[in-house]
């Protein structure tokens, strides 16, 4: 069924200007002025409304092995959240267990995957090296449209890699025309601090943000980096929470380098304290890595927002239950390591980022969506209202408010980090190629309807990095 969005005003990255959109087989066929409704179209009066494309969350972990547990939310349940939120598409990521084929765990997670409600793409992650992973690492990138590959610098004992597999993967990359990216915390400081709490009788959550402190983080990103140079290779950080991962990104950029920056909304707006709760379920609840940060690190993410050095954000999707996290109760060290937040970020940016005057409304599209699109090689087909491209839309309505809750939220997980925030700029509907999944709080969204979205690797970004002179 064709479906016309009459009256709204479309808000890119670029412009906003009051137009009707059509859609037709999934995709945006036409915008313009009074555009006439096909026979039988479906009619969206979007007056008042911000029509923008849909947000893209380029770090979330549905269903995920980690830490002894699986993630809470699956595929379809976790992409159906996002739908509620006016997030369409995610980049997820395959996480091989040290020594297994990465085609082995591609293929696993496209099966999970198929239940998805909305569209996602996948990251591989490169836990280890040998020769089978460089040649998996072409097959994926040519045959299967995987053109980034992830990166952790901590998670020592598990699925750290050290620099021998930060320097032949990223080589790799860069011969593949693929985006290698990291997590950056020192793994080795992590695991020396951690014990040294442990053993001073600090067992608590309190222990988690001491163990991690934003020096890891600071020294971490600017090792990628300086590895990302010297072989000439981009370089994407995920999750930076510390000012030190920030200076050490923008140094980078000013220095002519290609490297990419990801911030979370909950980085963006939670502070440490959550740590010092006496709660041991609340505090727990707020334990992912790296750890929320001081107040002072939130006012320099939003100003690495606000100037780009920070291009993307993201939730870094990770949920556990108040059970699972209980299996740190007497350690903290074992406390899985993740928060939710698909639902609510693009209600967070909004209300504290374009509400506050920090982002206009396209750097906000810029930030939740286009820039995503560009870096990973999904545009214009996905972050874009360019005719022809998927029309995964969110109809926002900027005086709608909201109180986030783990009690009506869509997650499944019984913790929300934004819990008790009322938030004003919402979703009232949220198109996935087309079909209509969110409409002013009825969920529809369709288990299976999401798609795999490959995507080619030596995208406009490369190019620009070959050619760069040195
Ligand atoms: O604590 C986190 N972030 N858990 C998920 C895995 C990761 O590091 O991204
Ligand atoms: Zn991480
Ligand atoms: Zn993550």
């Amino acid at each position: 069924m064709d479906t016309l969005i009459r009256g709204g005003t479309l808000i890119d990255a670029e412009l906003s200007v009051r137009s009707d959109l059509l859609i037709r087989d999934g995709v945006i066929a036409a915008v313009g002025d009074n555009l006439e409704a096909p026979n039988g179209a479906q009619i969206i009066d979007a007056g008042g409304q911000y029509v923008m494309p849909g947000g893209i969350d380029p770090h979330t972990h549905m269903e995920l092995p980690f830490m002894g547990t699986v993630t809470s939310e699956d595929f379809y349940s976790g992409t159906a959240a996002g739908l509620a939120g006016g997030t369409t598409s995610i980049i997820d990521f395959v996480i091989p267990a040290p020594k297994q084929s990465l085609m082995e765990a591609f293929r696993t997670w496209r099966g999970w995957a198929e239940k998805a409600a909305a569209d996602y793409a996948f990251h591989v992650a490169v836990t280890w090296w040998d020769e089978s992973v460089h040649r998996e690492m072409g097959e994926l990138a040519h045959e299967h449209g995987v053109s980034s590959f992830k990166h952790f610098m901590a998670y020592k004992n598990a699925i750290m890699c050290d620099d021998e597999v930060l320097v032949n993967s990223f080589t790799r990359c860069l011969e593949l025309g693929a985006l290698p990216t990291v997590h950056a915390e020192n793994g080795e400081l992590v695991f020396r601090l951690q014990k040294q709490l442990l053993a001073r009788g600090i067992t608590g959550p309190e222990g988690h943000p001491l163990s991690r402190p934003p020096a890891v983080e600071g020294e971490a990103a600017n090792r990628a980096i300086r590895i990302a140079e010297v072989l000439g290779a981009p370089l994407y950080i995920v999750h930076n929470s510390a000012r030190q991962s920030l200076e050490a990104i923008t140094r980078a950029r000013n220095e002519g380098q290609r490297v990419f920056g990801e911030v979370l909304a909950g980085h963006l707006v939670i502070d440490d304290s959550v740590y010092r709760d006496a709660d041991f379920t609340r505090a727990a609840a707020h334990v992912m890595s790296p750890p929320f940060r001081a107040k002072e690190h939130q006012r320099a993410l939003w100003q690495g927002l606000q100037a780009g050095h920070l291009q993307t954000t993201a939730t870094d999707h990770c949920c556990f239950c108040a059970p699972q996290k209980a299996a740190g109760k007497d350690d903290f060290t074992k406390i899985p390591n993740g928060c939710g937040g698909i639902e609510d970020r693009l209600s967070v940016l909004w209300h504290y980022g374009v509400n506050s005057g920090r982002l206009t409304p396209n750097e906000f599209v810029k930030v939740t969506s286009t820039n995503a699109a560009q870096i990973f090689n999904l545009y214009p087909k996905k972050g874009s209202l360019r005719v022809g491209a998927d029309a995964d839309l969110v109809l926002w309505d900027p005086n709608g408010t909201r109180t986030i809750s783990a009690k009506t939220h869509h997650q499944n997980v019984d913790y929300n980090i934004f819990e008790g925030r009322t938030v004003q700029g919402i979703a009232t509907h949220t198109f996935t190629r087309g079909h209509l999944a969110w409409i002013n709080g009825d969920l529809r969204a369709q288990r299976g309807h999401g798609r795999y979205l490959p995507r080619p690797v030596n995208g406009s970004y490369y190019d620009a990095v070959r050619k760069r002179v040195r």
